[in-house]
Order: structure tokens, then sequence, then C-alpha cells
């Protein structure tokens, strides 16, 4: 048996409670839809889509496991090629392709040289219109990279180091991923919306020496003086001393921050490429088994974990599911509305697309801005072909410009849909107006710790479904238990927690140096502890899905202390513990609250020490300082402060009830609470 976690032992880590499925928030809705009819992909799409071999399911199938991955592995080019799809001797550590070496970066730009050098890898669309689209080429893609990996290497950043980026959403970004790839570093990049806070926690956890980031960039028409955050994280690291800030400029050779720079600290990564122009860096050759990159993401404590992402196996699921599902073919302009600093745009902006030589388009605002019809503009310029984002964004363009896609002219052949679930209703103006009823949707269940896509239906294969993901991928084989660990079968029209029964190469290596945290959350509940046999153990998830009679699954929520905001999950624990370090609050509780566009926003509810009063500034103070810890995406919606916590006898806040309170829901049997007469104040107070 692993040693019990620490969290485990402090009781802080929480069982997962018994989810009333028919009783509950998000669920609830989901679980009510009705059943969906099937749409059948265009002919015209079926025709030209990279896989239309329906074998691939009996390929991939449990008999053929692991070897069934080899055919992923092969989408890559290998140093030296591997002698064990699966080394699974440890479990739950499971590791792919051993013995195989590889360079990532070499993989996503060197060796499409030869046939696609000219042709772009990245297109970069600035937010400003007046500013021109940016085609960097594979060729162009391959000096700068190799220019900003020498210079990388002249700053002192060794292979394993793990340098930490805080960038938004401009070529840089991959740029300086790719470089990190290229010598063999490990990168984390935080959220570019995070706050320094947020920043100084993951670069002190990764240990990280350098932090690169950028002067300023532009967000919904305002110029973000982005740099100014950079000196707040130095600041603010406890653990780990930042040596070097590197600093690209978003209009190179012009400056443009209002903090001035550290003198032996700060470096214009700009300025000092002068000196590297035409250096050329030999990509590492890497064991497969070796880092690529730390992604953190938001649990059930009040502490992100670092989500270890390893080379090989990464890579070669980016690689296979980018072809096989989101069906890109060198020809293609993909998009990816999504942000590089969420797993989404790691996987399917960056290495996915560019290992398989894709044209990728970075956006630099949000596509509402200057108005709806902005998303569709760069469609028609740039003759996008697949189109990629999450339910808010949908819900979001079709609240601001419903007729919006009509007045341009694209074509999409595919469209995808991640990050939370999808309303059938929105799903099918996504599919009737964005897609103008052309276009193929495959929705994509997954997660940080899984790499890539593991729930979804190959878009030439299966029928679409509004509302559902679909089934497993090739190789993925989800199944869905109950609180008790009995199956619930197909079809039963139950819900309860999905699991993954066998590792996938795409999966996450373990937590950050937290290998117990990785196995207590994602191992401990329905997998044979301690069994040397990996079959007994079953990746668990931790949303709530349901499975319909024809195989797919609609999922239909975290089940755990995450909430899910606008399809980026925030830790409840996150926010309450931000909320607890203002001096006036004695507890604290974030639930979520159902929202027509982003899906959930978080309500906050505090309870205050003796001897302090309610006020408005005291609420603006609490959400102010979740913003300034997280950042602005965790804003709380409403910050409630309340005469006491509803509880129990033993003392443990009933979030359930504030999430009915907060939902207009009935809030059930009051009785037996420690402080019953407590729950109609708070009925008052928010629902008024
Ligand atoms: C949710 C994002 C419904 C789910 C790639 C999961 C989804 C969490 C879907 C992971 C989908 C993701 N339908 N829900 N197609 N895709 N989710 O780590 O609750 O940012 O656990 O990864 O998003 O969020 P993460």
């Amino acid at each position: 048996m692993p040693k019990m976690s620490k969290e485990r032992q402090e009781g802080i880590f929480l069982p997962f409670a018994p989810r009333e499925y028919d009783a509950v928030g998000e669920e609830a809705i989901a679980v009510h839809w009705k059943e969906e009819e099937l749409i059948q992909p265009k002919e015209e799409f079926i025709r030209q889509a990279n896989m239309t071999d329906v074998g691939i399911y009996e390929r991939f199938s449990e008999k053929n496991y692991p070897e069934c991955f080899k055919e992923y592995g092969d989408m890559l080019s290998w140093d030296r090629y591997w002698t064990e799809t699966l080394d699974a001797s440890n479990p739950p550590f499971f590791k792919w392709f051993v013995g195989g070496k590889l360079n990532a970066c070499y993989n996503c730009v060197d060796r499409h040289l030869q046939k696609y050098g000219n042709k772009a890898a990245i297109i970069f669309a600035p937010e400003p219109e007046d500013e021109p689209y940016q085609f960097i080429t594979y060729r162009e893609l391959h000096r700068r990279v190799n220019e900003f990996a020498a210079l990388l290497l002249d700053m002192g950043v060794k292979e394993n180091d793990v340098v930490t980026f805080h960038l938004p959403m401009v070529a840089e970004l991959p740029i300086s991923m790719l470089a990190c790839a290229r010598i063999g570093a490990i990168h984390s990049e935080v959220f570019g919306g995070f706050s320094s806070k947020a920043v100084a926690e993951r670069a002190d956890d990764a240990e990280s020496k350098v932090l690169i980031t950028i002067d300023s960039y532009h967000r919904s028409g305002r110029v973000i003086d982005h740099k100014a955050r950079a000196d707040e994280s130095v600041n603010q690291c406890k653990e780990t001393k930042i040596e070097k800030v590197l600093i690209w400029e978003r209009y190179p050779g012009k400056y443009s921050s209002s903090t001035p720079l550290v003198e032996g600290r700060d470096y214009l990564i700009n300025d000092l490429l002068e000196n590297y122009r035409g250096r050329r860096v030999e990509p590492v050759s890497k064991p497969a088994e070796d880092t690529l990159f730390l992604m953190y993401t938001s649990g059930t404590t009040a502490r992100p974990k670092g989500c270890q992402h390893s080379i090989g196996g990464y890579l070669s699921y980016v690689a296979g599911t980018s072809r096989y599902l989101f069906d890109i073919h060198p020809e293609d302009t993909y998009w990816c509305l999504a942000d590089i600093g969420w797993i989404t745009g790691h996987s399917y902006i960056v290495y996915g697309p560019l290992s398989i030589a894709a044209t990728s388009v970075i956006f630099e605002g949000t596509p509402t801005y200057p108005d709806a019809g902005r998303s569709w503009r760069i469609a028609e310029d740039l003759h996008v072909t697949i189109f990629h984002t999450s339910p808010t964004m949908i819900r979001m363009i079709r609240r601001e410009g419903p007729d919006e896609p009509d007045k341009y002219n694209y074509h999409f052949k595919l469209m995808c849909t991640v990050g939370e679930p999808i309303e059938p209703e929105v799903w099918r103006w996504y599919y009737d107006k964005v897609g103008k009823g052309e276009a193929t949707i495959i929705d994509t269940w997954w997660q940080t710790e899984n790499g890539g896509v593991i729930g979804s239906n190959l878009p030439a294969l299966r029928a679409m479904k509004p509302g559902s993901c679909g089934i497993g991928m090739p190789g993925i084989y989800p199944i869905i238990f109950d609180e008790d660990g009995n199956e619930i079968k197909t079809g039963s029209g139950k819900a309860g927690n999905i699991c993954i029964k066998r590792p996938w190469p795409g999966s996450f290596q373990t937590i950050w140096k937290d290998p117990d945290r990785y196995v207590e959350t994602y191992y401990s509940k329905y997998s044979k502890l301690g069994s040397k046999d990996y079959r007994d153990y079953y990746y668990f998830a931790g949303d709530g899905a349901v499975q319909a009679a024809d195989g797919s699954f609609r999922i239909l929520g975290r089940i755990d202390d995450v909430i899910n905001v606008a399809g980026h999950r925030l830790g409840t624990k996150e926010i309450e513990s931000s909320a607890g370090t203002n001096e006036e609050v004695a507890e604290s509780a974030v639930v979520a609250k159902k929202d027509p566009i982003k899906g959930n926003v978080v309500d906050l509810y505090v309870a205050l020490k003796p001897g302090f009063e309610p006020s408005k500034e005291l609420e603006e103070k609490i959400r102010n300082k979740v913003v300034t810890d997280i950042g602005p995406i965790a804003r709380p919606s409403r910050v409630y402060i309340v005469p006491d916590m509803p509880k129990t006898r033993s003392g443990k806040i009933m979030r359930r009830m504030l999430a009915a309170i907060s939902n207009q829901r009935e809030c059930g049997d009051v009785t037996s609470l420690a402080n019953p007469e407590v729950v109609e104040v708070i009925k008052n107070q928010v629902q008024g």
C-alpha cells in the first residue's frame, strides 16, 4: 500500500460523498435532458476524413491492448525505437514506449521542414484588427525556436530544469515551449489571466529559477501591462528564488510596460536575440518517459497540483488524436479558440497539430470584441476549416450575435466542443448557425490529467448526438461505477462515477513531487491498491456520467469540490482559503450557481469573526482578495456575509444546502442541522 497522504491523515482530504444525481445542480439538469436524435455526418466530410475504417475500434480493443498504441507511437519520429510499449510493473505509475528516445521539438518542427517548410505552422491573429496577421512558416518557426533555445542555454537553463511561463496568447508562447522541449527543459505555463500570486505558488512548487513573460498584450480592447505582474510574482515566491525574468516584447524593439527593468534579473529577449541570428541548437534526444511539461490544475485541496506529462506518451497520444479525431490534414487551417494556458491549448493548439504539420491559428483576443462577428471574420480571412471552442464561448457568441455567422463567407468541415457539458439546444445553434448545417461536430471529453481527449466519437465513424460526448476513444475503456464499486450497466439510465479501465499513453505520469496525492486522488477509490496487476487499477476521473443504450456517454459534471466555470476548473478550497486570509472572516463556503453563459459561477458565503460587521465594502474586499490570490477567473459573482453557516451536528458546513439556496432549489430536510433556523435567514438574504 502506498503511504497515506498527509491530507488524508489530517482529514483534509475529502472522501467523495455519495451523490444524489436526481437532486443536485449541474447533474440534475443534464440527467433530465431527453434522449436526442442522431445526426449523420455529411458524405463530403466522410469522403475526405483521415479515419474512415470502423476496424479501428477492433484494432484498439482490449484484446489488442496495449500494443494497439503502437499505431500512435509510429506517427512520431524516434531517434531510438522503443522496446516495451507499456511498462506496468509499478502500478499506477505507468511508462509508455520504454527504451525509446525522441525530441518533441524535432517532431513538431524539424521533421516537417523538407515537405512543409514554407507552409504556415502558426498564424498569429492580433487582437487589434488593423494589425496584420503574422504567418509563421515551419522554416521561420525553426529559426525562431533555435535562436531562442540558444539564448536559453546561455541563460543557464539546463536539461530537466523547470522554466515557468506567464504568457498570454501570442506566438512567442509556443516558441518558448518548443525551445524548452528542444534543449530538454521542462516548461510550466501558467494561464496568462492568473494572478501574480498564483504564478509565484506554481514557480515555488516547480522550483523554477527562470520566469518567461511579456511586456504587455491586448485583451478586450485594453492593453494589459503584464510585466508588472512578474515583479510581484518574483517578490511573492517563498521557497524559490527566480533569478532571471526573460521578457518578450509584444512589439519587438519597443518595450511597452510601465515597470522598469531590474538590473541583473530582467532581460529583454528581443534585444538579446540580435546576438543569436542563425544560431542552431541540436535537439536533445530524450528518453520517452522524461517529462515534457507541467500543467497545474485545481483539485479538492487549497493547493493546485502539477500534472506531469511525459514526452513520448503524451506526444504520440496528441498526434494520434489530432489526426483521427480532429481530422487535421496538413492543408487544413485549424483554429482552436482556447488558451494555451489550459490543457486544451497545450495539446490541441501546439503539440498535437504541430506534430502532424498542421496550420494552427493563435488568437490574442476575445471572440466578442470589438463585436460578435470577430471570430467569423478570422474564419473567413484565414479560410479556417476546423473550429474548436467551448460551450461558454458558443453561448457568449450566440448571445452577442445570433445571426452574425450568416454574414460571413466561411465553411467549416469540423467543429469541436470541449470543457463543459453542452446543452442540446446550444449544440443545435452551433450546428445550424456556426456550422451552417454542413460541419460535423465532435464533443470531446477529457481533463488536464489525461493529456488528450478520452471520450468522443471519431467524426466519420459515428453519428452525432447533441449533449453526449460519444464513446471511449480507441484504446480508452470507460466504465461507470456506483458508490459501492458496482458497475452501472449501459442504458440503465442511472448516473455514476466515470472511470477508465486501462492506462493510456497521454495520461499524466504523476503529480509533480507528490506521488501519494496522485495515488490517493485518482486510484484509491476503485482500485486494489498494492496489487501488481495493472488491471486492478481504475482511473477515477471525478466526473459524473450516464451511458445511453447506444453506448454514448453524457458527462454530467464534477462530483468533487471542483467547480467548472466557463470551462475552467476552480477548486472551491482554493477560493475558500483565499477568503479565509481576510482577518474578518471566520468561515467560508463556496458553491456553484448555475449560469446561462458560463455554465456555473462562484457564490461565496462567509461568516465573520466576532466584532466585525457586514458591509458592502467588506464584500468587495473579500471578492478582490480572491482576484488577487487566484485571478479574475475565480472572482465570486456574489459574496454573501451570513450570520452563521448551516452545519451538521458534528460541525461540518452543509455546502449542499447553500448550493440549493443559491440555485433557488428546495433545501430539503433541515431538522438534522445543528442550527436549522439559520437556513431561513440565509434564504431571505439570498433569494430576497
Ligand atoms: C469537464 C479540459 C462535459 C469535466 C479539457 C472534466 C467536460 C473537466 C467535457 C476537466 C465535455 C471536459 N463534456 N464536461 N466534453 N470536457 N469537461 O482539466 O468536468 O480544464 O473533469 O480539462 O472539464 O477540465 P480541464
